[in-house]
């Protein structure tokens, strides 16, 4: 039994479909595995103690990584809401260098939610952003993400845009790059809460085979320097590893005391309730980016610009099963 579960489980015997590339062939893999079974076992963990160390499919690729301790102060760290900064843990990817599921039908406004864009909102079909569609980035998160960017090297990193994902346990994120922002040298910040998800990262042509690994609840992905521009997707999205229902970290109730001048403000028990149900099924991912570099403005757009191809490049936002490339397109039935 066993044994046939790690056959199945192998991505190597899984047939490539012609003209099909190694990111496609492991996004179909990874779509349809299952928690608890030899499919998982080439996901890195990096919330496991051993990864740098130990035999599992991280030992040779997690590499620990130093963040900057003395960028981030443990008064910013606590205003923030954030871990005291001697417990934040950093890991790298050696080559990636630095600098069944039922039908689920949807029938709340909630439940039908797919994307939100705070800051300067990206525009889902010409791919851009604009000065004249902007509102103020929260300020909270803005602060939230500085230090987190700080802490990594990227001491003048500003929020300008943010897009949060809502992901169902059968949504995925097609593959797609991060090329909108015109500052390319800043980092992109990536935040997950709730249920957990495989993640694959591959390279900068889509034919790279991509790592996979998990994103759990409260971890933070930077890509940044080459790993900035790579191919990505989201092919599965999977319970929390705690069992059912809201990961701890998310259990955890705010300090007693919070400083005079927190950043944080506790919300009530309402609110904190809708959302705590809402993540027990669900995963919010959140991304916070750099739109301009410093003193730059938005390029004046030729006429003719207007009247380019936008349909070419499938970017994408979550989708419901069986739709996972376009984005923008919501399965009616669900
Ligand atoms: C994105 C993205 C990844 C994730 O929003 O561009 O790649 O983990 N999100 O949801
Ligand atoms: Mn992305």
């Amino acid at each position: 039994m066993r044994k046939m579960a790690a056959a199945v489980g192998s991505v190597a015997t899984l047939a490539t479909e012609p003209g099909e590339d190694a990111f496609r062939k492991l996004f179909r893999f990874y779509r349809q595995s299952w928690p608890g079974t030899a499919d998982l076992e080439g996901v890195i963990d990096f919330s496991a103690a051993h990864a740098a160390r130990g035999t599992g499919p991280g030992a040779q690729k997690v590499i620990k990584s130093q963040l900057n301790m003395s960028s981030v102060s443990e008064h910013n760290a606590y205003r923030a809401g954030l871990q005291p900064v001697s417990k934040w843990q950093a890991y790298g990817l050696k080559g990636y260098p630095y600098k069944e599921v039922t039908k689920w039908r949807p029938r709340s406004l909630l439940e039908k939610l797919r994307w939100v864009t705070v800051g300067y909102h990206y525009n889902w079909d010409s791919k851009k952003y604009s000065a004249d569609h902007y509102t103020p980035f929260p300020s909270d998160l803005a602060f939230l993400s500085e230090q987190v960017a700080a802490a990594c090297g990227f001491e003048d990193f500003r929020a300008e845009a943010g897009i949060l994902n809502y992901y169902r346990l059968d949504s995925t994120l097609g593959i797609h790059v991060d090329r909108s922002e015109l500052d390319h040298s800043k980092p992109l910040l990536s935040f997950s809460f709730g249920q957990s998800a495989i993640f694959l990262l591959g390279g900068l042509q889509r034919d790279e085979a991509p790592t996979a690994m998990f994103m759990h609840s409260g971890d933070i992905m930077i890509m940044s320097g080459f790993s900035r521009l790579l191919n990505h997707a989201v092919p599965r999205v999977l319970p929390n590893p705690e069992g059912e229902g809201l990961p701890h970290c998310l259990e955890a109730p705010l300090p007693a005391v919070l400083p005079r001048d927190s950043m944080i403000e506790p919300c009530s028990m309402e609110d904190w309730q809708v959302c705590a149900s809402y993540l027990k099924t669900a995963r919010v991912n959140m991304t916070v980016r750099q739109v301009l570099a410093t003193d730059q403005n938005f390029p004046l757009e030729p006429i003719e610009d207007k009247k380019r191809d936008i349909s070419t490049e499938g970017f994408c936002h979550p989708d419901d099963q069986n739709s996972e490339v376009k984005r923008a397109r919501i399965n009616p039935d669900s």
